[in-house]
């Protein structure tokens, strides 16, 4: 009889054939999804609505690596969020079977692969590695020892024009009070030496930008790793009538995405001078307000994109004095559900909603820059699905479209590790990816510039 290990069992869980070895599972039970290179066997089973991902590891890994997600997740990591461990499986001939960690299949999520196998623009390289580069210095300051850094063991999420990085696979993890240097440095040689080895392979699939090298890719990461690293933790100096820069402090790590939980300011006796060290900072700042104050659950940039588009809603609207979640409650229904509610149902698994919100608003800003005129969102977004939407892939994919969507045909579509049959398949277009260049171009409408406006209250 199987054991169960589950904080919060699916029931359904327990018709499954436990007493069969993972790689011989009927295909009833499986989908076919892109992932990662993988040591163990991994399958991605359907069970009714749910995806999960199960891997076969033996018992200590399994439990081990149950437990530290479920840590990762109570400290609020973007990890994959574990399921159950079922141990005790033994076939009906009575041959012992190695435990499996069921996780929930992260929709939306691309692997690595799958990202570069439809063509990734240069800059979107840059900002894959910096998503990656947040994630390590998130878990380190956590005092995560991750002890596996690889694209493999990452999954990424479009997040509006950047992309959010989930930890996946924590078998190697350790949690600690907190990591001294030499623990870190120990990471990112490990860091290196993998993430080298992915992108030679890349690269000698002809999926790496000419202009890139592994070796420059990698340097990149280290670099950016430790200015990152730097920004949140180390001590700063200056004289007592610059006051204003722990404020400026704080700002870039906002601007960043974290936190400053606790800042420890140090006066010299005289005034003269003071020491800041930002203590605690953990990630999310913007997706938590946005929760509270509208319950939509999204990553970190999509966050400040919709809290902008609230903020000049309020402005818009002339509801500065109304309570702050009365204006959200009302945003909520105008603008964010409304444009949902243009969204035909067929096309909704090609990107998570707020994703398709942030791209709507950004389809609003050119349209309304070409025309010379302010385009409504309901207009923005019917013009959006028609020229956009409906050429996309899909990213919350099914079975039928995965294959599909790695531009190649898999030996084994439930098992990618086998390889694929032809490598020269024709490669998915994104016709989103055209427009990235622009991205950074300024906020709609002058008048409308959140930061602008802010600043504009403030003084
Ligand atoms: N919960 C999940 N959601 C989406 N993909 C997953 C999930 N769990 C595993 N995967 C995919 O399976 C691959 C292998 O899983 P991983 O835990 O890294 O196995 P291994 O320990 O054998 O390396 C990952 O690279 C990822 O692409
Ligand atoms: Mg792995």
């Amino acid at each position: 009889m199987p054991r169960f290990l589950s904080a919060e069992p699916d029931t359904r869980l327990l018709a499954l054939p436990w007493d069969v070895s993972l790689a011989d599972w009927p295909v009833e039970h499986l989908v076919a999804l892109p992932r990662g290179i993988s040591r163990h066997v991994v399958r991605f089973i359907r069970v009714g609505d749910s995806v999960y991902a199960a891997k076969e590891v033996v018992e200590h890994l399994a439990v081990h690596e149950y437990r530290l997600l479920s840590d990762l997740q109570r400290l609020g990591t973007p990890s994959v969020d574990p399921i159950a461990v079922i141990s005790g499986r033994e076939t009906p001939s009575g041959k012992p079977l190695d435990p499996i960690l069921v996780t929930r299949h992260l929709q939306f999520s691309l692997p690595y692969r799958a990202l570069f196998s439809s063509g990734v623009r240069h800059d979107t390289v840059l900002r894959l590695l910096d998503a990656l580069v947040v994630l390590i210095a998130r878990i380190h300051l956590l005092g995560f020892l991750w002890g596996d850094v690889s694209l493999s063991n990452v999954l990424f999420r479009r997040d509006a024009g950047e992309f959010a990085a989930y930890l996946v696979d924590a078998e190697t993890g350790e949690l600690h009070d907190r990591l001294s240097a030499g623990q870190r440095e120990h990471e990112l040689q490990i860091a290196r030496t993998n993430l080298f080895g992915e992108f030679c392979d890349l690269e000698a699939g002809g999926l790496l930008d000419e202009a890139l090298k592994p070796l420059t890719l990698v340097e990149t990461i280290e670099a950016r790793y430790r200015e990152l690293w730097t920004e949140l933790t180390a001590v700063e100096e200056f004289a007592g009538n610059e006051l204003h820069r722990v404020e400026s402090r704080v700002r870039r790590l906002n601007a960043l995405g974290f936190d400053v939980a606790e800042l420890d300011i140090e006066t010299s006796p005289d005034g003269n001078s003071i020491r800041i060290q930002p203590k605690v900072v953990d990630a999310g700042h913007h997706s938590r307000r946005l929760l509270r104050l509208t319950g939509l659950d999204t990553e970190e940039h999509q966050a400040r994109r919709l809290l902008n588009d609230l903020d000049t809603y309020r402005f818009r609207t002339g509801q500065w004095n109304v309570d702050q979640a009365v204006v959200a409650h009302k945003w909520l229904t105008d603008n964010f559900q409304a444009v949902v509610r243009l969204i035909p149902q067929e096309l909704r698994a090609k990107r998570d909603l707020a994703q398709v919100f942030h791209e709507v608003l950004d389809y609003r800003w050119y349209a309304s820059q070409r025309e010379f005129r302010e385009v409504p969102i309901a207009e923005a977004a019917m013009g959006y699905v028609k020229d956009v939407l409906i050429d996309l892939p899909d990213e919350d994919i099914s079975a039928d479209v995965a294959a599909a969507d790695l531009g190649q045909s898999p030996v084994n579509p439930y098992d990618p590790s086998q390889g694929f049959d032809d490598d020269n398949g024709e490669q998915p277009y994104d016709p989103w990816e055209d427009d990235v260049e622009d991205e950074d171009l300024p906020a709609p409408f002058g008048g409308f510039d959140i930061d602008t406006l802010r600043a504009g209250k403030k003084g």
